[in-house]
């Protein structure tokens, strides 16, 4: 029987995994002297959790959800994003208790049912982070200030920061109405699911890809002129801040993401080098959603960088860099097999990455696969280096040869 992978769900197999783990372990070192502590929630919740704070009309909640009945009957959803498990997370277990702010980061896999492309999956995994409890605009700054240095930490310094105000509840009422008077005479150029809900959800016609829909964005009316005076301000101040850190943006006044949470500030960090799928990372503000989760009225944001894509983008950029083994023994004869079968037991033991094979080949074939492993040094262990009490070595990058005794083997290689 032969098995595939599901459809837009894919293996991440060495060499790839190796800059996973550097990009992982980069955001463990950037998010530390931010204040960050990792949060752990579960790949399934139920389906409310979901469907409540990103919302109804949103395309992920209509079409993208992994959901299903379990055997209980009840209705369970493979998260396709991480910031609503995190509020339903820090509402349960009462986190608003702590000090405040309190802030987490998470590194998972998510699903969405999307038509699979260059840097579009269906298990896909994010780099998140949440802040709750702080609505300064420093706040907002602190955080994109965090994600440029991570950015810069794995080496894609350059991409873009946009940057946009999508008002509050005491803005919304006023664009709505702006949005439904400019859009009722333009019905018949909205693609199905907006001619359905772009009167409860207006905002969603402006995310969507469809060409008739995307065409409008530009003569529609944008958010960023309904703002009220607080979020207009909050607005100014963030820009201020930005300015003052350093970190280059750019307002993009059409960019109103695909979640219904979002309050005030929203962004996204984009590339031309992904074609389509341009957004590296994307966040914002949720000022609401604590509260709406049944918890206190606590403010929030965060962001979410998608690891297919950055992975991508460095791969292209500067290639893998594929770990190699510190030493190949390559042994003659049978006791010799016996001390280097020891030998790398020891090594393993120090931390040395050493190789050797079982297979008694001859020795221009174990050099030979030393030479494809890339070892940086080959061990020759023959009978007159054992009755020596020594090992024979090679550098393999300049050929380099001597000699040492077997007991200093260790240290040899370990102040390489
Ligand atoms: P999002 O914009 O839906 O936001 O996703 C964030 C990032 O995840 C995207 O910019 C993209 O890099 C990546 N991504 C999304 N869908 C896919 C996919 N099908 N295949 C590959 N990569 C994908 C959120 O998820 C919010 N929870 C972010 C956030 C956190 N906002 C506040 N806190």
């Amino acid at each position: 029987m032969k098995f595939r992978a599901i459809k837009g769900v894919q293996d991440i197999l060495p060499p790839d995994v190796y800059v996973w783990q550097e990009v992982e372990s980069a955001a463990r070192q950037v998010f530390a002297p931010f204040g960050y502590k990792e949060i752990r929630t579960p790949v399934m919740e139920f389906t409310e959790v979901f469907t409540r704070s990103i919302g109804e009309t949103t395309d992920i909640v209509e079409k993208e959800m992994y959901t299903f009945n379990d055997r209980a009957g009840r209705s369970i959803t493979l998260r396709p994003e991480g910031t609503a498990p995190v509020v339903r997370a820090y509402v349960e277990n009462h986190l608003y208790r702590l000090p405040s702010p309190q802030k987490y980061y998470y590194i998972g896999p998510m699903f969405r049912y999307e038509r699979p492309q260059r840097g579009r999956f269906r298990q896909f995994h994010q780099i998140g982070v949440e802040a709750f409890g702080e609505d300064d605009p420093r706040m907002d700054a602190e955080v994109l200030d965090m994600l440029r240095r991570f950015l810069e930490r794995v080496g894609v310094e350059d991409l873009g920061f946009e940057i946009n105000s999508i008002g509050c509840d005491a803005c919304r009422p006023a664009y709505r109405e702006a949005m439904v008077d400019f859009l009722s005479g333009r019905v018949d150029t909205l693609c199905t699911d907006c001619r359905r809900r772009y009167e409860v959800n207006p905002l969603r016609v402006l995310d969507c890809k469809a060409k008739g829909c995307s065409a409008m964005k530009e003569e529609a009316p944008r958010i960023i002129d309904y703002l009220c005076s607080d979020c207009r301000g909050h607005f100014e101040a963030l820009r201020g801040h930005l300015e003052s850190l350093g970190i280059p943006y750019r307002v993009n006044p059409g960019m109103v993401r695909g979640l219904d949470y979002y309050t005030r500030t929203t962004f996204e960090v984009t590339t031309e080098s992904l074609g389509a799928q341009s957004a590296v990372a994307a966040g914002g503000r949720y000022d609401r959603l604590v509260e709406e989760f049944g918890g206190p009225a606590v403010p929030g944001i965060g962001f979410a960088i998608g690891m297919e894509r950055l992975t991508m983008l460095i791969r292209d950029r500067h290639g893998v860099e594929e770990p190699a083994p510190s030493v190949y023994l390559a042994v003659i004869g049978a006791d010799a097999e016996a001390a280097a079968y020891k030998l790398a037991s020891e090594m393993r033991g120090s931390g040395i990455w050493a190789e050797l094979d079982y297979s008694g080949a001859s020795l221009r074939s174990q050099f030979k696969r030393a030479d494809r492993l890339r070892a940086a040094y080959v061990f020759i262990l023959g009978e007159d280096e054992l009755a020596r009490g020594a090992v024979r070595y090679k550098r393999l990058s300049d050929g380099l040869q001597g000699e040492i005794d077997m007991d200093d083997a260790v240290r040899f290689l370990s102040s390489q």
